[in-house]
């Protein structure tokens, strides 16, 4: 969940390390910290606790000059947030310093090992097991082999973690490791200079050309390139990727905050999900990466959803349309409970991975349990050269651009429409989806980022959300409310006002209301509804009444000209018409708008909000 950044060739190493932090704060921002080989080839160190602008003044005050270096954006698990925990961690000499993100779980065992070989810790982290591991090894069996140290020190660690070090022994070099399902490691080829990062956005303004850490594996990069090897020392061979991301994606323009940039450019980030996927002429859909043909495709008996957070709940919306599109049972299941339920996999089943970042570590264990089991895996993913899209038989790749505000919303939305078209490939596939219910569905798909970008622009131009914000910022508990479909979306509406504004949210399948939460209903508690005009908008209408019977406050997700509606509810938040399959992708919208407009009333860190993360690569 920490963000990592190296940096070694000819330029000053600490503005580009700080540069690349500030692309990954996301990825954590309880302290930061980095380490540069100055100019005499010590290492100097600088950590501050809190938000990286406290490192970036730090170095104003003390800065350091050198061509070499590593940087650490932290996200705590062992030891609170302070200096003394914040990386980079020393050896006793500082003549080694290690930067880590995952967890060492066998950190108490090295731990005491480590003080009965006379090493005394500074901190309370797991991270400095690992220095004084390879500092351990450094000076006794690897008889000065950096290389060699580091590959002993991290085959004695139990649980992921990815690594990079730095001796000013060894001044050319960094050393890059992975192990298990830690998150990411990219290394970057420049011109005379190469980097190393947690997640690609950090190093895209320098280089496209990336190559990208599998478990158990180590690069030794100078500024000439890197050297790729696993943690036996034996030569692997890796390919290096041309990522087409555009780096000014990854920034905030005239935006406040990432998560506004990112929802009101979900008109063009559905563009580019949708982009060379619709056949037109055979009425198909085009799902190459998916590597399933229709023979494969009629062998499924059913479909089994993995996945975290909200990348979750697009899988529940992923369940109606499959269900309905290409008649094959799904179930939904948390990454976190299926990886330890032992459950039954069959070789005839998907098993579908939904993730954004594709490094969460639950949804990775839950794909690794299903290919143990013989199933067909697959991952819906964003995040380029990630392990979710290397390890499965086949992915469809989200091509929503970077994401970098922690509460996701354009990657929802890319996924359901992922979702989406591989429900109607299937379908075609299976043979249970005639053509002209294809047809309309594509031209419908066709129009959808031309409805989102008409309804993100009238919110843009609009008061409506900042009003809401206004009247609703201090209540302390939400209702949401949806049935069918957009029962899932009621659940992503309140988790987006929960992980933002810390306001209370429960979301709620609608007919579920009068078996609980209706106790709860009061003037104090307002619900959210979500009601366009579909099969259920009667039984949705009949809600309504009842919670406006007990003075409860409600805003309902509605059809724009929607008047019956309009009527009976304190505030509508309206989208467009359009097929019902497409409804909840615009439905949602309305949703992150006001969630994000409460937080900002309620003085919140939007971008950053308290002890969430990114990437969450540790149990
Ligand atoms: C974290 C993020 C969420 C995300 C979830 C799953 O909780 O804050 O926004 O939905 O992880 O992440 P993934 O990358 O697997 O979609």
């Amino acid at each position: 969940m920490c963000g990592i950044v190296g940096y070694i060739g000819r330029q000053e190493a600490a503005p580009i390390i700080l540069q690349g932090l500030r692309q990954l704060e996301y990825r954590g921002y309880d302290s930061a910290g980095l380490a540069v080989l100055d100019r005499t080839g010590a290492l100097q160190v600088r950590r501050e606790a809190g938000k990286l602008v406290n490192l970036e003044q730090a170095l104003t005050k003390a800065p350091i000059s050198g061509v070499v270096g590593v940087g650490h954006t932290r996200w705590a698990t062992h030891g609170p947030p302070s200096q003394r925990n914040a990386h980079p961690h020393s050896s006793p000499d500082g003549d080694l310093v290690v930067v880590q993100n995952g967890i060492v779980e066998n950190f108490l065992e090295l731990r005491q090992e480590l003080e009965s070989l006379g090493y005394r810790f500074c901190s309370d982290t797991d991270t400095e097991v690992i220095v004084h591991l390879i500092h351990h090894y450094y000076h006794n069996s690897s008889a000065g082999d950096l290389e060699r140290a580091v590959q002993r020190a991290m085959q004695r660690l139990k649980g992921p973690s990815a690594i990079v070090a730095l001796s000013s022994r060894h001044p050319d070099r960094l050393i890059a490791v992975r192990l298990g399902n830690a998150g990411g490691v990219a290394v970057g080829f420049g011109e005379g200079e190469m980097f190393v990062a947690s997640d690609i956005p950090a190093i895209l303004h320098h280089t496209r050309q990336m190559a990208f850490l599998d478990n158990r594996q180590m690069a030794v990069v100078t500024a000439q390139g890197a050297i790729f090897k696993d943690l036996y020392g034996r030569p692997v061979q890796k390919e290096c990727v041309r990522i087409d991301w555009n780096p000014t994606a990854a920034e905030k323009g005239e935006f406040r905050h990432f998560m506004q940039k990112e929802i009101f450019e979900q008109g063009r980030s559905l563009t580019d999900t949708l982009r060379g996927r619709l056949d037109f002429q055979r009425h198909s859909i085009i799902l190459d990466s998916l590597n399933l043909d229709a023979a494969q495709a009629q062998r499924l008996s059913r479909i089994t959803i993995v996945a975290c957070g909200t990348s979750y709940y697009a899988g529940l919306v992923g369940k109606y349309y499959i269900e309905r599109l290409a008649r094959l049972p799904v179930e939904v299941d948390y990454a976190s409970e299926f990886r330890y339920r032992e459950p039954l996999v069959a070789p005839d089943q998907m098993v579908l991975a939904i993730t954004q970042s594709g490094e969460t570590v639950d949804t990775l264990a839950a794909l690794e349990e299903a290919r143990t089991q013989g199933a067909f895996t697959a991952a819906i993913v964003n995040a380029i050269g990630s392990q979710a899209a290397r390890v499965t038989d086949g992915h469809i790749a989200m091509q929503a651009g970077p994401e970098i505000g922690v509460a996701s919303t354009k990657a929802f939305t890319a996924s359901i429409t992922d979702l989406l078209l591989l429900a109607l490939y299937l379908g075609e596939q299976r043979g249970v989806l005639p053509e002209p219910q294809r047809r309309h569905i594509i031209r419908m798909l066709s129009t959808l980022p031309g409805l989102a970008g008409e309804l993100l622009e009238e919110a843009l131009r609009s008061e409506r959300y900042r009003e809401l914000a206004e009247r609703y910022h201090t209540y302390h508990n939400f209702l949401y409310l949806g049935r069918n479909i957009h029962y899932p979306i009621a659940r992503e509406g309140a988790l987006k006002l929960k992980e933002i504004s810390y306001i209370h949210a429960e979301g709620y399948p609608a007919g579920e209301m009068k078996h609980g939460p209706i106790a709860l209903i009061d003037a104090n508690m307002p619900t959210v509804v979500i009601a366009p005009r579909d099969h259920v908008y009667d039984k949705m209408l009949s809600q309504i009444e009842q919670v406006k019977a007990r003075s409860g406050p409600v805003l309902a997700v509605a059809h724009a000209d929607d008047n019956t509606i309009r009527a009976k509810v304190d505030a509508v938040l309206p989208i467009p018409v359009t097929d019902a399959l497409l409804t909840p992708i615009l439905a949602v919208m309305p949703l992150q708008i006001f969630a994000y407009e409460m937080a900002v009333r309620r003085g919140a860190d939007v971008d950053q909000p308290r002890n969430l993360a990114k990437s969450v690569t540790v149990e």
